[in-house]
């Protein structure tokens, strides 16, 4: 039986590093059935509808969803339709591993952090309204429910995986009782899992230490805002934003994608890094159990790294997006 897997290609860079990773997805030589949707502007322009009921039904139907990254216009327009759809299938877990890739020129080498961001509150709750002209006020919605589950999470992860320690990123000391409650919570769960060392780190501090010293984290756990920036941060450390893969995950169903954006500046001229969105399928073999697929794409892309011979411009080659998927695919043909 082929996997159902719904696809949302995005836009900007979206659609052509989504086409990359399915072709090297379908490469590994397992059946896929993918049902498209779009989602955002182009979407509304055909359904009237940001995203529409179809693409919804399909999640629900198939439970994973692999999608490319859709733009959010900057101070007015609609809002973000990835906190829609995380909100919608509580998708409450962003899990985003850093990991270098082999002689992609970084300044640190065997970088292995995993961001586990929450993902349906905080200041992404949307909640925005003006006081009186010049005054806005935008709720941080932090709760108990929440932010247990993500220490959880986060805990659960280091023990399944042999992980020693989780960081707690707060800034309980002006937000008192909002990242305090978060605090609370994490050490709450902290004291269920006495093998891993909990350690709590104040945001700005926390970005500081990770610029000096990045090996000194293995996972660590916060909220979605400071997720949101700390994960761009991380992504330095492993070649840049076109590295760095995510999984959303929930109960029921699953989202994956790369940490990216639509990255206008280059889109639809074939110049975009489709790994982390190729990494970000891996993470969805990994949750289908698919372990050998996943391996044979990982050794293919560390291949094409090793060599050298096709990398993007972002990282110094001259290949463009599908030359590069090309590579990969050729690569584990050869077995490699
Ligand atoms: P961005 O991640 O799109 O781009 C930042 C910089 O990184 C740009 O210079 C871009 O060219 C480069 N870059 C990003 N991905 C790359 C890749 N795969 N290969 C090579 N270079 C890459 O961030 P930006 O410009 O802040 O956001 C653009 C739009 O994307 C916004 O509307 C934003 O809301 C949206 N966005 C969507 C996300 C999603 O759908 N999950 C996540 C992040 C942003």
């Amino acid at each position: 039986m082929p996997y159902k897997i719904t696809l949302i290609p995005g836009d900007g860079i979206g659609p052509e590093v989504t086409r990359a990773a399915v072709r090297i997805v379908e490469a590994t030589g397992l059946k896929f059935e993918w049902e498209s949707f779009q989602a955002g502007a182009e979407a509304y322009e055909k359904y009237h509808e940001y995203i529409p009921k179809e693409l919804i039904e399909s999640v629900e139907r198939t439970h994973v969803a692999l999608k490319g990254p859709v733009t959010t216009p900057v101070g007015g327009g609609f809002s973000s339709i990835n906190v829609a759809l995380r909100k919608k299938f509580d998708l409450f877990a962003n899990f985003r591993p850093i990991s270098n890739l082999p002689h992609i020129p970084t300044r640190y080498p065997d970088v292995d952090l995993i961001i586990v961001r929450e993902n349906t509150e905080s200041l992404y709750s949307g909640l925005e309204h003006e006081v009186v002209p010049g005054v806005v006020e935008s709720l941080k919605i932090i709760t108990e429910k929440a932010s247990t589950r993500i220490a959880k999470f986060a805990f659960e992860y280091a023990r399944k995986n042999g992980r020693k320690k989780v960081h707690a990123i707060h800034k309980a000391n002006i937000m008192k009782l909002s990242d305090g409650l978060f605090l609370r919570c994490a050490r709450n769960v902290a004291k269920d899992f006495p093998e891993v060392t909990y350690a709590e780190h104040i945001v700005d501090n926390t970005c500081m230490q990770l610029v000096m010293n990045p090996y000194q984290y293995d996972i660590l756990v916060m909220e979605n805002l400071y997720g949101d920036i700390i994960s761009d941060l991380c992504a330095a450390f492993v070649g840049g934003l076109g590295f760095v893969p995510s999984a959303n995950l929930g109960e029921h169903c699953a989202i994956f994608e790369a940490v990216h954006g639509s990255a206008p500046d280059i889109a639809g001229k074939n110049l975009a890094n489709p790994t982390a969105v190729i990494r970000s399928a891996q993470l969805m073999l990994r949750h289908l159990g698919e372990l050998e697929a996943e391996a044979k794409i990982k050794n293919a892309l560390e291949r094409v790294y090793r060599t050298k011979e096709k990398l993007t411009r972002d990282v110094g080659g001259s290949a463009g997006t599908s030359e590069f998927a090309d590579s990969v695919i050729e690569a584990m043909e050869q077995g490699t």
